[in-house]
């Protein structure tokens, strides 16, 4: 039987396990794949000994994408230019790492906003985190002429334009009001709206009524920043999708299968997302 994990410090809240072993079940492969909660301190010892636990390969996630990273012997280009992986697999004994947030945005926005990004001009991004550099690195893979990177700290996102092109410019949530002005997508990359977190308080009014609104929080499903979107008629993208399709190559190395995102899937995390 194939075994996957998922590790984090902590890691009881990640839905991973939900969302694999639905297809491990749709698509009868005799599997698993389990939280394994790994202390930063033990991340080398559990990155060198899985294989011997009997793991094919897991998910990383919170603190260790970067750490996890750096014990890679190979990585996927995005993991490289990201310096960050969350999908580990062993291939002719080495430890082989990828970033699959990038690609999970993606494929989330051309399923849930058709045609967004035929002439990407300016984005807005809130936040300068590790999120918000997957989707910057994405959002410049597909075109995007001008990303405005709002962060309360500048310098990260100015670390953000040294890393990944002139394209980005680093700003403050002063400018915000003018960076919406004219913008075709805005992104909140930041924890703020999520359930238990301090509020995104900000004022939509100066997006143009073309503007997709996309929010990586998914707990809850709809937060602040998208129902104001959604009551200005703007279309809008929670994190749920991303959640789902960044999971889908992880997937396929560990078990064979490229799974599905399928509206049954999606209807059991957000039920599992309301309920807790
Ligand atoms: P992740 O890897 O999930 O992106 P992170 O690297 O800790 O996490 O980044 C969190 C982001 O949320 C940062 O942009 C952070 O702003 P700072 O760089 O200034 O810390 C932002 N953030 C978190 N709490 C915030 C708050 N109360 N107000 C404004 N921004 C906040």
């Amino acid at each position: 039987m194939r075994r996957a994990f998922i590790i984090g410090w902590p890691v009881e809240h990640s839905r991973s396990p939900l969302i694999h072993r639905y297809w491990l079940k749709r698509l009868h492969i005799e599997g698993d794949y389990e939280r394994v909660p790994v202390s930063p301190d033990a991340l080398e010892d559990f990155l060198a000994s899985f294989a011997d636990q009997g793991f094919v390969g897991g998910n990383v996630t919170i603190p260790h994408k970067e750490a996890a990273f750096r014990f890679c012997g190979a990585t996927t280009q995005v993991a490289a230019q990201l310096e960050a992986v969350n999908t580990l697999w062993i291939d002719g004994g080495n430890l082989h790492g990828d970033n699959t947030d990038a690609a999970g945005f993606l494929a989330a926005i051309d399923e849930e906003a058709p045609g967004w990004g035929k002439d990407l001009g300016k984005v807005v991004v809130l936040g300068a985190g590790g999120a918000a550099r997957s989707i910057i690195y994405a959002l410049i893979m597909r075109g995007a002429r001008e990303v405005l990177v709002i962060n309360r700290t500048i310098a990260r996102g100015q670390d953000l334009r040294r890393r990944l092109g002139a394209a980005i410019a680093a700003k403050s949530f002063a400018d915000l009001p003018g960076a919406l002005a004219d913008a075709d997508l805005l992104v909140n990359t930041t924890s703020l709206g999520m359930r238990g977190e301090a509020p995104l308080e900000i004022d939509l009014s100066p997006l143009p009524a073309r503007a997709i609104v996309a929010d990586i929080v998914y707990v809850p499903l709809e937060t602040d920043l998208l129902r104001q979107a959604r009551a200005r008629g703007l279309r809008t993208l929670s994190g749920l999708g991303m959640l789902l399709h960044q999971a889908v190559p992880g997937f396929e190395h560990w078990f064979g299968r490229k799974p599905e995102v399928t509206a049954e899937l999606r209807a059991l995390i957000a039920a599992d997302i309301e309920k807790s």
